[in-house]
């Protein structure tokens, strides 16, 4: 029994109630009918609420203080090999299971995490920086439970690795920039190859950049504990837009987006590390294709997801879609060559593409413009949509198709089937994608001319 339980049951003993039992034990009583009373007393105890609760909230305060024990380094690095393996090894995807893998490194890291003693203020700091959002280190220490967002970017450096392996010769740097308190998508991968002996600290180092300095406490912290030291070249806490690294950089791993490649600064760090690469290099996430498309929302954000939504109806709802095309690609090359338009000091925008809005035949007047990103990570390794929250399609609601809002609102859209629409990539404040209405050249009028022309005639049923 332990010490709780122990103590627990002498102050049920002390209850008068029982006090009246032990003094009858003392009598000459049937022994049968003395077990029956006890066992009487025993199920009245056992349905006493009050004294169970307080008995399980002991217990439950005795569990939680024997783990907070400190976190081995063992239980560490066995836990990250662990996810590599499942996310590395299995070819076929078994979600449960790296599911379950995943959540106990991140316990063990939470453990790590608490232990490092981060002042509060600067583990919920969160602000905008002038590449973006900075999201605070308690908000950013959930992104390794992202399943599958972690295996394909996993398999991408493991693969990304063989294929430098067999270009350079010598200590391979990657730099690893907005990593992140727990820099998920590479220290896993560290310790796996330190088990292994795959490569050694001759064969790789690595600079983790952020910008919190929250976050640069728990990596330091973190590295530490999962004894990869040997492997980092420096743990740097500074806007990793302006960070030149001491060393080539052979490998980038990046990722700092939201959906729609919305709000975070990946567009300005992956252009600064786009140039900072040695030609040869490997980019991970290797592109990022950002595509428009039209569909009703309530069918692509609820009905598709719906109780009861079984592939069919999905594949139905999906098939509702309009493609519109791709807006942006974002890979080394295009990162290197595209222009910026500098507005104003604060302002810099990339020109995208510029798509028609088709004419369609049913809901018209009701498509909401959506953004969506396919994140092809290295090789045959994608991410694709609704597979990360990264990935999720994220909807314009300022741009208006085929209809007038009743309550508009400043920065509206108006636009009709027919128009054209240009994509500007906004790099500052919240960085994401502004739409503007192109202007027809005069064939495009012509155009335009005859299907309005041809609509209203079919319209009148001519
Ligand atoms: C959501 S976390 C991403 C973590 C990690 N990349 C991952 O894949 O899980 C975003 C991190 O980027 C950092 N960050 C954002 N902008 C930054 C910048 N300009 N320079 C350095 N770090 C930045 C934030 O501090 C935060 O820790």
């Amino acid at each position: 029994m332990s010490r709780i339980l122990e103590t627990e049951y002498q102050q049920v003993l002390n209850e008068p109630e029982l006090q009246q039992q032990s003094v009858c034990e003392q009598e000459e009583i049937d022994p049968f009918l003395h077990a029956q009373a006890l066992n009487n007393n025993w199920q009245a105890l056992q349905s006493d609420v009050n004294l169970k609760g307080s008995l399980q909230q002991q217990l439950r305060e005795q569990i939680a203080a024997e783990d907070q024990t400190s976190i081995n380094q063992t239980d560490l690095s066995a836990s990250a090999i662990s996810v590599v393996e499942e996310a590395i090894l299995s070819p076929e995807l078994n979600k449960s299971a790296l599911d379950e893998k995943l959540n106990t490194l991140f316990d063990r890291q939470c453990r790590v995490y608490a232990e490092a003693n981060i002042p509060k203020m600067l583990r919920t700091r969160q602000y905008i920086c002038a590449s973006g959002l900075v999201i605070s280190p308690d908000h950013s220490i959930t992104t390794i439970r992202d399943t599958l967002r972690v295996r394909a970017f996993m398999r991408g450096i493991d693969q990304g690795l063989k294929q430098l392996r067999q270009r350079f010769s010598g200590q391979l740097h990657i730099a690893y920039p907005a990593c992140g308190p727990f820099a998920p998508l590479l220290l896993p991968l560290l310790s796996y190859y330190k088990q292994q002996g795959l490569y050694s600290s001759q064969d790789i180092t690595v600079t983790l950049v952020d910008i919190q300095e929250g976050a640069v406490m728990a990596l330091s912290a973190l590295v530490k504990a999962q004894g990869v030291e040997e492997y980092i070249q420096e743990i740097v806490c500074t806007d990793a837009s302006e960070f030149k690294p001491q060393k080539p950089v052979h490998m980038v791993v990046l990722e700092a987006m939201q959906h729609g490649f919305s709000r975070e600064g990946h567009f300005v760090l992956a252009k600064h590390y786009a140039k900072l690469m040695v030609d040869d290099g490997v980019f991970i996430p290797q592109q990022i294709s950002i595509g428009a498309m039209l569909n009703v929302a309530q069918r692509e954000y609820v009905d598709q997801w719906g109780e009861g939504s079984e592939a069919g109806s999905r594949d139905a709802i999906l098939a509702e879609r309009t493609d519109l095309g791709e807006i942006l690609n974002v890979n080394v090359q295009s990162l290197r060559m595209l222009k910026e338009r500098v507005m104003d000091e604060s302002t810099q925008l990339v020109e995208c593409e510029t798509l028609g809005l088709p004419f369609l035949k049913e809901n018209h007047d009701k498509q909401t413009l959506m953004i969506y990103a396919k994140v092809n990570v290295f090789g045959d390794e994608w991410l694709g949509e609704y597979e990360s929250g990264i990935t999720h399609p994220l909807p314009d609601l300022q741009v208006c198709i085929n209809f007038t809002p009743r309550d508009a609102r400043p920065g509206d859209l108006l636009v009709n089937s027919g128009d054209r629409l240009t994509f500007y990539y906004c790099m500052n404040g919240l960085p994401g994608f502004l739409v503007t209405k192109a202007v027809p050249s005069a064939d495009q009028k012509r155009v335009l001319t005859e299907n309005s022309l041809s609509d209203s005639m079919e319209a009148c049923n001519v």
